[in-house]
């Protein structure tokens, strides 16, 4: 028997069933490219949900956790932590100067922007009435109860509830909507810069600008989740510095450690100011293994000048499916998105698509029902962008 449909039948028997996962099992990897453990071998446009951003079995990053691992890997927050300093040095030269805590993930970095707006809003500023969060329709900030409360999705919602309360969902991109649903009862509004698990979204342009002046006119706290668009994936580190403004908290995950679990949430001092020692904590975050690697990647993004690469090759996948949108039409709707986070936008469902790229050995995902998804490792290559493209391109051809 395959050693695939062995490791599938016990995974099957003892795994809760809570991913509509494929039936491949991986075994290792290269660059874009991944391996099974019988040996197939599938180019991949997906870096793990848009987090390998280094690629698969990067050399240097390993020998960066396996350095921190053999020297020391956990000691808890009881205690500073060099690389959480290193760390923390080298994210406060990007575009957002404030304050770090170091989490696991991107709902735990979500929750903590939650809770800190909340106190800033309670504690420092004395207003305990400005409770109401503002998100948008289509948003998608994690499955922890309070991320999933500011997620805009029903699907995601469904049988969960009663969700923590007072959020108010609002269109995304509608200043007008924005300018009518901030009130004094606001505590913080928390947006994507770009909207990338509801079917990458692109407000207009100005649009984050208008969010900063409104909640800075009218006292709210201005949160932005750059759990999926941080980390480089749009070309700039922040794709919130497409616009020349800064949120109050940003937060950051997925790319962060290149892989390895990590989520981060930076705070302005004017905000951060409202936890105190024991208001909020995470017995693993910003654990030395964790910022060793992230503290690699951030080096490893100079040294390979990511961001230009990201412009660069985000360019040629943007053009490619702009051109493959116009071909395939009416299958396609067109195409969308920036750096190396872009879409594909279908007249239907994606999944099928992203079912039969990965049978031709293309991995791809789906956002938003119909949009199929590339985000891929920022180190792609353009030659590998053009071979993707010619798979999706023949597959729609066929169906
Ligand atoms: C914008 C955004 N926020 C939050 C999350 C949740 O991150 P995690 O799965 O690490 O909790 C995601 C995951 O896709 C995301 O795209």
């Amino acid at each position: 028997m395959p050693l695939t449909e062995q490791l599938l039948a016990t995974g099957r028997k003892l795994l809760i069933n809570n991913y509509g996962r494929a039936p491949i099992v991986m075994s290792h990897g290269e660059g874009c490219v991944l391996w099974d453990v019988d040996g197939r071998r599938y180019l991949d446009m997906t870096a793990g949900i848009a987090v390998c951003i280094l690629g698969h079995g990067h050399k240097g990053l390993a020998e960066a956790i396996s350095e921190q691992a053999a020297r020391l890997h956990h000691t808890s927050n009881l205690y500073f932590i060099e690389a959480q300093i290193r760390l923390a040095e080298a994210l406060a030269k990007r575009a957002f100067a404030g304050k770090m805590f170091f989490c696991n993930s991107g709902a735990e970095a979500n929750e903590a922007a939650l809770k800190l707006a909340r106190r800033y809003q309670a504690v420092v500023r004395g207003k305990p009435q400005r409770v109401e969060f503002i998100s948008f329709e289509k948003s998608f900030h994690g499955r922890t109860m309070g991320a999933l409360s500011v997620t805009g999705q029903e699907k995601y919602r469904k049988g969960f509830g009663p969700m923590v309360g007072d959020v108010r969902f609002i269109p995304f991109g509608d200043a007008d909507a924005a300018r009518a649903a901030i009130t004094d009862r606001t505590c913080a509004l928390i947006a994507e810069p770009i909207q990338a698990e509801g079917g990458i979204n692109l407000p207009p342009p100005g649009y984050l600008q208008e969010l900063r002046r409104l909640c800075t006119e009218r006292g709210a706290v201005l949160i932005f989740d750059e759990v999926q668009t941080g980390i480089g994936r749009t070309g700039t580190f922040y794709a919130f510095e497409k616009e020349a403004m800064v949120p109050d908290i940003v937060t950051l995950a997925k790319g962060l450690a290149g892989g390895v679990p990590m989520g981060a949430m930076l705070a302005n001092d004017e905000v951060e100011r409202a936890f105190e020692p024991g208001t909020h904590a995470s017995t693993f975050g910003g654990n030395p293994l964790a910022c060793a690697a992230a503290l690699y990647v951030q080096q490893a993004m100079d040294d390979q000048n990511l961001l230009t690469q990201c412009k660069e090759v985000g360019a040629h996948l943007g053009s490619a499916l702009s051109r493959l949108a116009e071909r395939r039409r009416p299958k396609t709707r067109g195409s969308r998105g920036r750096g190396l986070l872009q879409g594909l936008v279908l007249d239907g469902e994606a999944a099928p698509v992203v079912q039969k790229a990965r049978e031709r050995g293309l991995l791809l995902s789906v956002a938003g029902g119909s949009v199929v998804r590339f985000a891929p490792p920022l180190v792609v290559s353009k030659d590998e962008i053009d071979e993707a493209v010619a798979i999706l391109d023949a597959i729609l051809v066929e169906s």
